[in-house]
């Protein structure tokens, strides 16, 4: 169905063979999206993974340094295998010290998601689980979000209106981009002013020797460490916290979950924690 937004058309796929026309068929034509106004606080939309056109070499860059050091098979199964498993580790830890009392979980998991995200790219966390981090980085990530991804804003409906910022979406974003943007370029420059020289094998010395080999810009680096931030963490979160809502209101799904888990031994009681390799052995979870 069509819906027409003020100025923007807007079309609904709700078919499983129009949605594979579009994603198959018309891939090309139809892959990119609409620029939402707030994204543009502080240029972002023009060096962020997620909003440039496909057309575009800075795009291609980013793509290509994502697809070969942080989704290849190597990096998968062996770099990023451990730090996965320490986080879930982590967090079942967390959440067994609290059990009977109530738990953010939605908070939780972003906590979680965030530090295997900020681990993989710089090796260190950047949300204390047991209290917030100094920075408040977890708060102004959320505040960020918001007006980027979710906030509506007459801006989209009404193009014309962009540049007044009616509702103060792209002001209020940018003032969260900058201290994100910042606390980044504090973690470059720390990295930058270790005198020991080791190799962390994360993907900011990934970064870092694209930048000394002029590859790469440094504001472009930045921006990619944010956009893999909240492009990996949020996602992430959100898909586990939906899951274990769906498992609550729906008990048969739940109890073919707890049923497939003690044939494979991961009781409620068991020990055991389940690792990556034995999903295989758990395909309806
Ligand atoms: C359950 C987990 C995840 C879900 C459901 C998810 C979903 C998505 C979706 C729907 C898109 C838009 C695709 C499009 O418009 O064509 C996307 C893009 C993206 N995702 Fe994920 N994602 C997840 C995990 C991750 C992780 C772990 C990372 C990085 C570590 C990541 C990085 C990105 C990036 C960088 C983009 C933008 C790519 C581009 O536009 O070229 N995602 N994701």
């Amino acid at each position: 169905m069509t819906l027409k937004l003020g100025l923007t058309t807007t079309v609904v796929i709700s078919s499983s063979a129009m949605a594979r026309e579009a994603l198959t068929k018309k891939d090309r034509r139809l892959a990119a999206r609409p620029i939402r106004d707030a994204t543009r606080a502080l240029g972002w939309s023009d060096r962020s993974v997620g909003w440039l056109p496909s057309s575009n070499p800075l795009w291609r860059t980013f793509r290509r340094v994502m697809a070969t050091q942080i989704f290849s098979q190597r990096s998968l199964q062996q770099d990023t295998h451990g730090l996965r498993e320490r986080t879930v580790r982590d967090l079942v830890r967390y959440l067994r010290g609290r059990s009977g009392q109530e738990v953010a979980v939605g908070r939780v998991l972003l906590s979680s998601t965030l530090n295997l995200t900020s681990n993989i790219l710089f090796s260190a966390d950047i949300v204390d689980m047991e209290g917030g981090s100094p920075e408040r980085l977890l708060e102004t990530l959320e505040a960020a979000i918001d007006p980027l991804m979710w906030k509506p804003n007459v801006s989209g409906i009404f193009p014309l209106l962009g540049p007044l910022d009616i509702q103060g979406r792209r002001r209020m974003a940018a003032a969260h981009l900058k201290k994100l943007f910042s606390f980044l370029e504090g973690v470059v420059d720390r990295r930058l002013a270790e005198v020991d020289d080791k190799h962390n094998n994360d993907f900011l010395d990934v970064l870092l020797d694209l930048m000394s080999t002029g590859e790469m810009a440094r504001d472009d680096a930045i921006a990619l460490m944010f956009d893999i931030l909240i492009a990996g963490g949020d996602p992430m979160s959100t898909t586990v916290e939906w899951a274990l809502a769906e498992l609550l209101h729906n008990p048969s799904t739940m109890s073919k979950v707890r049923t497939e888990m003690a044939a494979a031994s991961f009781g409620c009681n068991s020990k055991q924690a389940i690792e990556e390799a034995d999903l295989i052995r758990l395909p309806y979870l």
